[in-house]
This record gives C-alpha cells, sequence and structure tokens, in this order.
C-alpha cells in the first residue's frame, strides 16, 4: 500500500514535470525568421539567388536563399559584394544584416530606397540601387517584418 502511494506520487510529479516542459516548449510556433523565409525568402528570392545560379555567378554573388539554413547563414555572415558598375562600384564589404540595425543592413538597400542613400554605411561614394519591383515584389508589410526581424536581433 505505502509502495502503491509513493509510487503514485512519483507518477503524478513526472506528469507536472512533463506538463511544464511542454509549456516551454512552445510547440508549433514559427519564429519572425521562419514566417520570413517561407513568405517572403523562398518564394521571392530563392529563383535568382541559390549557389552558382546565373545572377549569383554573372556578379560573383554568394547569397543563397535555397534552404532557411543558408538563407540565414547567408544573411548573417556575408558582406555586399562590389555587384554593379558605377555609383555601385564603392558598396563592397558590407554586411548584409546588422542586428539591431536596420539602417547599415545592406539587404535593406535591395528592398527598400529609402535606404539607398548616397555614401551609405560611411562608404564614400557608395549610392545603393533597389532590386526592381520585378524581382522582389515585397509587400509593404513584408519588408516591415524584416525590418521588425532586424530590429529584434536577426534571429534564427
Ligand atoms: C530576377 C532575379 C533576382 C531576384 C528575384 C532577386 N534578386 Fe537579389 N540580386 C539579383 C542580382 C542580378 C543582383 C546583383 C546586382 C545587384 O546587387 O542589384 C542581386 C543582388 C542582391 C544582393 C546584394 C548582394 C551583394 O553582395 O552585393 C542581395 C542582398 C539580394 N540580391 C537580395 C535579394 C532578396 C532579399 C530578394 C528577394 C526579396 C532578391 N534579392 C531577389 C537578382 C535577383
Amino acid at each position: 500500500m505505502r509502495l502503491n502511494l509513493l509510487s503514485l506520487l512519483t507518477m503524478l510529479a513526472a506528469l507536472a514535470l512533463l506538463l511544464l516542459a511542454g509549456c516551454g516548449e512552445k510547440k508549433g510556433e514559427e519564429t519572425r525568421f521562419t514566417t520570413l523565409y517561407n513568405g517572403t525568402f523562398k518564394t521571392n528570392c530563392a529563383q535568382c539567388h541559390y549557389p552558382n545560379s546565373p545572377h549569383n555567378n554573372d556578379y560573383n554573388l554568394q547569397v543563397d536563399f535555397s534552404t532557411i539554413d543558408n538563407a540565414y547563414s547567408s544573411l548573417t555572415t556575408l558582406k555586399s559584394v562590389d555587384a554593379s558598375q558605377g555609383s555601385e562600384a564603392k558598396c563592397a564589404g558590407i554586411n548584409l544584416v546588422v542586428a539591431a540595425n536596420p539602417s547599415s543592413s545592406f539587404l535593406l538597400t535591395r528592398i527598400d530606397d529609402a535606404y539607398c542613400t548616397p555614401n551609405y554605411a560611411n562608404k564614400v561614394g557608395c549610392t545603393p540601387t533597389k532590386h526592381s519591383e520585378g524581382k522582389t515584389a515585397i509587400s509593404a508589410a513584408e519588408k516591415a517584418s524584416i525590418i521588425a526581424w532586424i530590429n529584434e536581433g536577426a534571429q534564427k
């Protein structure tokens, strides 16, 4: 009898722990980056930016949106390439994403004119140009979500 009571208590304690662990896990809740990847980078960007794609090769780009992991590491580790001639030739070496700092994140110059300022990121002569609308075609809400993701620390 005594033993049974003990094992009952042990089982109850184990159940309580399981429940607690379950609450902490937030199962099924997507991170902002997952939502961004599935709704924007994968659908609007991956068709041009994957390893050795024609667009990447033409400009010596490494940007890769083919998987969520590659997208995350591209955005958080790559620096801009000296992609095109003219005013942009001076834009190399800028981080694509700087956590909590949208106006230093080169990524945003590709999707929003407002970030394409002269002497961008203190690079004299660098005036980035946005992708043409057809290339990105992302909504204002998606743009805002990318900016929020950066402001929140660019977490995975
Ligand atoms: C139709 C093809 C195409 C699509 C779609 C496209 N891009 Fe690009 N992307 C390019 C080309 C070409 C360049 C090089 C010229 C330039 O920088 O504008 C480039 C450059 C870039 C760069 C700069 C890389 C560097 O190192 O200088 C980033 C960042 C980028 N794209 C992000 C995106 C994102 C984010 C999307 C989706 C919202 C996207 N691109 C959609 C063709 C594309």
